[in-house]
């Protein structure tokens, strides 16, 4: 609910701006566009490990933004709940871009993945994903590299370079799927003035001891796929993953988040409502389980939206050998009574999940993983 005040907010303060701009089918990228390239993970095509699969996902929007008008209408609604820019502008601005950005449809972008055999190509979607382009791309044979780099393919004219990191990750091992807000970043999603603060004014502060355990995960779980999973639009996607980029250097990974355009209004209105958040974070390890169904993943998350009921409902989907340990951080505020946990994990062994305060992150990293421990 406080989500749905927060959007909507924006929503008015955009107005219904962003209107669809169709044009020729199959367009390819050219200079008056501008391209959003995500991370993304890679696996190994099930007809053929010695072929990649990439689950690329890029967003073509119109390069002309009014930044101008979308600032004002931004900053008076952020007036109307008492929070002033002050000299917080270029932050408000760069977050808010992709909100004003205008989606093209039947876009085709054009990928080399350095060190790949195959360019990928994705194109992109109509109403209601306008401009958004999700599909698994197969790009042959890779080197043995960690990670890839990604770049658009633009026109001779156009010397702008968009890219982003692929990461592959093997059908084996383990991998941490990640929620974003209050479990590894401070967000005060309970609270809708300081979450609007958080998401579009302050520089963005971590959950103290994340970063830390985060990298003590990327070691003792030898190089585990991390994949942030988030219920935030994809529009804050620039500003999260440079958050991650940096404060999390030890444990990138591609972010997933949700696909809301603001020509969707009840997209939109989905997404507050926490069922909504649920559900699509299921799908999210869904899919995530079609590329690494012998994987096993650290859930981690916290209480303030469903994520215990997300991650005790993956389990009972998948069992204990994909989520093989789920860690609930206890957000002060939320609804951390024993009849909640109990409910969310109904079905799951005591010994597969666990809740954890502030004080008990350093000792998080003492917890053996990697042989089972919990
Ligand atoms: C966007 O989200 C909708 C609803 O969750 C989903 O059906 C659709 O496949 C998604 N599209 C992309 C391109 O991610
Ligand atoms: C990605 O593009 C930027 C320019 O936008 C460039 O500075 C950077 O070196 C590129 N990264 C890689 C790995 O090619
Ligand atoms: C890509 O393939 C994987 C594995 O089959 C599947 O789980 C996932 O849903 C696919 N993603 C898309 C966007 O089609
Ligand atoms: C906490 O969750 C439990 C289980 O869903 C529920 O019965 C209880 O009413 C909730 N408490 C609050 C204060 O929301």
């Amino acid at each position: 609910m406080q989500l749905f005040s927060f959007l909507s907010i924006l929503l008015t303060a955009i107005s219904v701006k962003a209107r669809p701009v169709e044009r020729g089918v199959f367009d390819s990228v050219g200079v008056l566009d501008d391209v959003l390239l995500l991370d993304a993970p890679a696996f190994p095509d099930p007809a053929n490990s010695a072929n990649t699969v990439i689950g690329l996902q890029a967003f073509v929007s119109l390069r002309q933004i009014d930044l101008g008008a979308l600032t004002t209408g931004v900053e008076a609604a952020l007036k109307t709940i008492g929070l002033d820019i002050g000299d917080k502008l270029s932050n408000v601005q760069e977050r808010i871009r992709l909100f004003g950005a205008i989606g093209l449809s039947g876009k085709n972008v054009k990928v080399d993945v350095g060190g790949c055999s195959q360019l990928a190509s994705l194109t992109t979607s109509g109403l209601p994903d306008l401009g958004m382009a999700l599909q698994n791309v197969s790009v042959g044979t890779c080197g043995g590299a960690k990670q890839f780099t990604a770049q658009v393919t633009t026109s001779g004219l156009d010397s702008r370079t968009f890219n982003a990191t692929v990461f592959p990750s093997p059908n084996s091992g383990f991998g941490v799927i990640s929620d974003i807000d209050d479990t590894v970043k401070v967000s005060n999603v309970l609270d809708k003035v300081a979450l609007a603060k958080s998401t579009l004014l302050d520089d963005p502060v971590p959950v103290t001891g994340m970063p830390e355990l985060y990298a003590s995960l990327a070691k003792s779980l030898n190089s585990p796929q991390f994949i942030y999973v988030s219920g935030s639009p994809f529009q804050l996607y620039p500003f999260l993953n440079s958050f991650i980029d940096t404060t999390y250097s030890a444990s990138k990974g591609p972010i997933l988040l949700q696909n809301l355009t603001l020509t969707n209004v009840q997209e939109l209105l989905d997404f507050a409502n926490s069922n909504g958040i649920l559900e699509y974070k299921l799908a999210m390890i869904d899919r995530i389980h079609g590329m690494y169904p012998n994987k096993k993943f650290v859930a981690i998350g916290d209480s303030t939206q469903k994520d215990p009921e997300t991650y005790g409902e993956a389990f009972r989907k998948f069992g204990g050998d994909f989520i093989s340990c789920s860690w609930i951080r206890r957000v002060d505020g939320a609804n951390n009574t024993d009849a909640r946990f109990a409910e969310a994990f109904q079905g799951v062994p005591a010994n597969k999940f666990r809740t954890f305060t502030d004080a008990d992150i350093p000792g998080l990293q003492n917890i053996n993983v990697a042989a089972g421990e919990c």
